[in-house]
């Protein structure tokens, strides 16, 4: 599928009727989000035929747009209920199929690195302290390929050295096919800019060691 038209799929999705402040509920663009998918894929071959998470799935737009570059299998995980309902219904509306399940991020009893690649847009922790590094430090234990994390600009070295540092992965790289100054949020209170970063999990036997 081009880049384009994964964009203006991804930009006809339902999103948060009445989103939730404590839980940071803002949607990623379709924008963004289109380019991390695509980036994903076309540079690092880590969305088709693989098996996809997308932590903090909100409405599915990350899950679905690997859904539409022919991941094997997606699986979106977000704590809010009504979230999923329109996830589930944005799957339905482009007839592809994605599996939802309701839970908190840091109570997830994955064993393993059960998945290939982790997808998310994590609430930044601006709410509640650390919850970015509950997601990244559970996407890190459950993702055997790569973690694709949108994080605020303004934490990229805490970021960088708690991924290599604490939670076990061999590199963290920054993407750059954001726009720089791309401001993420509408509201003007909340405008930051953010970075894409991909990280890869050390493999298991060697991060339990
Ligand atoms: C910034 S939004 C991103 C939504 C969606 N992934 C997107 O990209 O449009 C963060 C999402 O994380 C969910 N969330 C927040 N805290 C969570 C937690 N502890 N466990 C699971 N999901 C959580 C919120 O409900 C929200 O849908």
């Amino acid at each position: 599928m081009k880049l384009k038209q994964l964009e203006s799929l991804l930009g006809n999705l339902q999103q948060f009727d009445n989103p939730k402040i404590e839980l940071e509920q803002y949607p990623t663009g379709a924008h963004i989000a289109s380019r991390m998918l695509y980036t994903a894929e076309n540079s690092f071959g880590d969305v088709s035929n693989k098996v996809v998470a997308d932590f903090g799935c909100g409405c599915g737009t990350l899950g679905l747009a690997a859904t539409l570059l022919d991941a094997e299998h997606v699986i979106g995980l977000d704590v809010d209920d009504e979230s999923l309902e329109i996830a589930s219904i944005n799957a339905e509306d482009l007839e592809v199929e994605m599996g939802l399940i309701q839970c908190e991020i840091k109570n997830l009893r994955w064993q393993g690195q059960i998945v290939d690649t982790v997808v998310m847009n994590p609430p930044f922790g601006t709410r509640k302290k650390g919850a970015d590094m509950e997601f990244l430090s559970t996407a890190l234990k459950v993702a055997s390929q790569a973690v694709y994390s949108l994080h605020k600009t303004t934490t990229r070295e805490h970021i960088k050295r708690a991924a290599l540092r604490d939670y076990g992965a061999s590199s963290a790289e920054l993407r750059y096919d954001l726009p720089k100054q791309y401001k993420f949020h509408k509201k003007k209170d909340v405008d930051i800019a953010v970075d894409l970063w991909r990280f890869v999990p050390k493999p298991k036997h060697e991060s339990s060691s």
